[in-house]
């Protein structure tokens, strides 16, 4: 057995679990004995290999297609999970559309708004009820180091991973009481897709263990925070970052 495997199986949905982190994510916790809901725009052979690779650790996965910007889409698609709730919510979907603030088009701060805290609210708020009435759950939200610190030429981007650190805290507020933990985690620069374009000479000088994370290093820290071993973490940034933030 896992070391966070449970006597029963429990339930994942991973918002954004079909990709980079999520993706890790989803292999993750399928290994610590989570049946997993993954959420993804769309299918395609990356979504049916991460489900070949679930099924294969023997838990059941189901993926769910829909644009975490629509929430009458985003409703619909989580309807049925409203009082069946999973026994873990990880919200992961975000983007970044990196500009200095003195260029930057209101399409490229909408866009990163919408993604990354209006689709927190569309995708969390409609579980939360359900782990409310059921009196346990954990939510999980993937922020940022630069909702941290702020980064120049990602005014958008830090404005939106910190409102989540916000939304975390006040969230973990509310529930508390009622046996449901909430916390954030802070990546710094982790090697996927996302950060594959930034010039990693410029990026290593600011990290004192002088390399980039990987997809895995965070979902080990999703691990911890879905186990046994976290029941007493609420309401708390768990940065990831090889100390680019201390
Ligand atoms: N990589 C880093 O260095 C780093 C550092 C700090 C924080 N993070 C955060 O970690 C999370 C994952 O990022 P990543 O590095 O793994 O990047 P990624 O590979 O580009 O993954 C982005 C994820 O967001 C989902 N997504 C984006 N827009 C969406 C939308 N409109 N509706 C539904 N899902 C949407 C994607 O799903 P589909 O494409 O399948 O629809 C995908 O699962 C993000 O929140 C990111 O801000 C990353």
């Amino acid at each position: 057995m896992e070391k966070n495997s449970h006597l029963e199986p429990q339930t994942a949905l991973i918002i954004g679990g079909c990709r980079g982190i999520g993706r890790a994510i989803a292999v993750r916790l399928a290994n610590d004995g989570f049946d997993i809901i993954a959420t993804g725009r769309t299918h395609g052979d990356h979504v049916k290999t991460l489900q070949e690779e679930i099924n294969a650790i023997g838990r059941k996965f189901t993926f769910l297609a829909f644009d975490v910007c629509d929430h009458a889409a985003s409703a619909v698609a989580l309807e049925p999970f409203s009082e069946n709730t999973p026994d873990v919510v990880i919200y992961n979907s975000g983007i970044a559309k990196d500009n200095l603030f003195v260029f930057m088009s209101k399409d490229e701060w909408n866009q990163v708004i919408d993604t990354n805290i209006n689709g927190f609210y569309n995708t969390v708020q409609p579980l939360v009820f359900g782990m409310l009435a059921r009196k346990k759950g954990r939510v999980i939200v993937i922020s940022s180091a630069s909702g941290q610190t702020g980064q120049a030429g990602q005014v958008n981007y830090s404005a939106s991973k910190a409102a989540l650190i916000g939304a975390t805290k006040a969230l973990a507020r509310e529930v508390g009481k009622r046996g449901i933990l909430v916390n954030a985690i802070a990546p710094g620069f982790i090697n996927t897709v996302m950060t594959e374009n930034v010039p990693i000479e410029k990026v290593l000088p600011l990290i004192p263990l002088n390399r980039a994370g990987s997809a895995d290093e965070v979902a080990g820290t999703v691990s911890f925070l879905c186990g046994p071993d976290s029941s007493y973490i609420h309401g708390q940034v768990i940065a990831v970052n090889g100390g680019l933030v201390i």
